[in-house]
């Protein structure tokens, strides 16, 4: 299927583009009306992920509301723990919860690397439908957490402000940790490839909570995993997105990936010097300029592509929106970033 709006891929691939594309992390979810509707009607956020026809359904959704140029599945991080047998609820208002986590070897004897074809296959079948739906119009993006910040969500069986039993876990039992990471970063790779298979176009690594590892900690248990990742993935562009890792920027220069996102807080120059020039960079405006007035943001968003230049850029925020932003505030920001060009 040949795309008609390619900007995302060749931005991606380091190519010239007519313009900067632009998506956002999290733009299928709360924001939209639309959305809250389809999932009311499925019963709930996990029933939603399950059933590819509606996940394919509100993945397309920002495409036609909001006029990004990607889709990104509709799914969840924390599938990847469900299917080496630790089973999630979506608690509403509070966020994952696991009822078993991981905390010794017996734990640890009790689950197993993925098989995503058996047990992801709801997730390939939503990137199909999606891909007939979308009909060419703007690539698909297919995702997975990082492996440490899925350990993170293993060891701690939900959310956390220090997530200290998973740090405390890296500092106590080294080797332990070594060999979770590795099954989860084996299943990963299963998981992106067979996203690739079914039609992702480029895939992105999630890596929340890189941000409150020490340097030599992520290099350790975080980094080397991630690297694993984009070797495995050679046939699309890779993303590597770690939230608060600005230590880490010139080592993430050396993945074998097309493109770093960046959160809010990375200066872009910076960044730009330490990442080197032989990636894209995606971000990096952040998500509460989008509480302002049509003006600022039009203000703050042309700061942010003058500041990367219009060249190997992917216009997004520097995390994921947060819910109860105005759909018409997203709209600014991307027509802004639409119709600007470089000098
Ligand atoms: O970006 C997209 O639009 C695609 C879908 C997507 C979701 N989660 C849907 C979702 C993606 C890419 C994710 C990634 C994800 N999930 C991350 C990494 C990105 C990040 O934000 O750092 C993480 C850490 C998670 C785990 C997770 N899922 C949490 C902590 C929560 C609860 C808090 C919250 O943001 O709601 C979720 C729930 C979740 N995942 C929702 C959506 C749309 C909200 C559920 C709902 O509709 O009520």
């Amino acid at each position: 299927m040949i795309l008609k709006n390619d900007l995302l891929l060749r931005a991606a691939r380091g190519e010239k583009t007519e313009r900067v594309p632009v998506w956002l992390m999290r733009q299928a979810g709360r924001i939209l009306p639309e959305y809250r509707k389809v999932k009311s009607s499925a019963g709930g956020f996990i029933e939603l992920a399950t059933t590819p026809e509606l996940a394919a359904e509100v993945t397309v959704q920002p495409v036609d509301i909001l006029g990004v140029d990607a889709a990104i599945i509709f799914s969840d991080i924390l599938v990847v723990p469900e299917a080496m047998g630790l089973p999630y609820r979506m608690v509403e208002g509070k966020g994952p919860w696991f009822e078993k986590t991981i905390r010794s070897e017996a734990d640890l004897m009790k689950i197993r690397i993925a098989e995503p074809e058996a047990d992801l296959g709801y997730v390939a079948e939503a990137i199909k439908i999606t891909k007939r739906e979308l009909n060419g119009r703007v690539p698909l993006i297919g995702f997975a957490g990082a492996p440490w910040t899925i350990f993170s969500y293993m060891i701690e069986g939900a959310g956390s402000k220090t997530f200290s039993k998973a740090k405390k876990m890296l500092y106590t039992e080294p080797k332990f940790s070594h060999r979770l990471l590795g099954m989860i970063t084996e299943s990963t790779v299963r998981y992106l490839q067979m996203q690739v298979r079914s039609g992702a176009d480029l895939v992105q690594v999630f890596d929340s909570w890189a941000g409150i590892l020490s340097p030599s900690q992520y290099e350790e248990f975080g980094l080397k995993y991630i690297s694993k990742i984009c070797d495995a993935i050679d046939t699309v562009p890779v993303t590597v997105f770690a939230k608060g890792a600005y230590f880490a920027r010139k080592e993430m220069g050396g993945l074998s990936c097309e493109t770093i996102g960046l959160d809010w807080n990375m200066d872009i120059p910076d960044s730009k010097r330490l990442i080197g020039d032989s990636k894209t960079l995606q971000g990096n405006l952040d998500p509460c300029v989008l509480y302002g007035s049509d003006q600022e943001i039009e203000r703050q968003a042309i700061g942010m592509l003058k500041s990367f230049g219009g060249h190997r850029h992917i216009a997004n925020l520097g995390h994921g929106i947060y819910p109860d932003i105005s759909p018409e505030k997203v709209k600014v920001f991307i027509e802004t970033v639409k119709n600007w060009r470089p000098d």
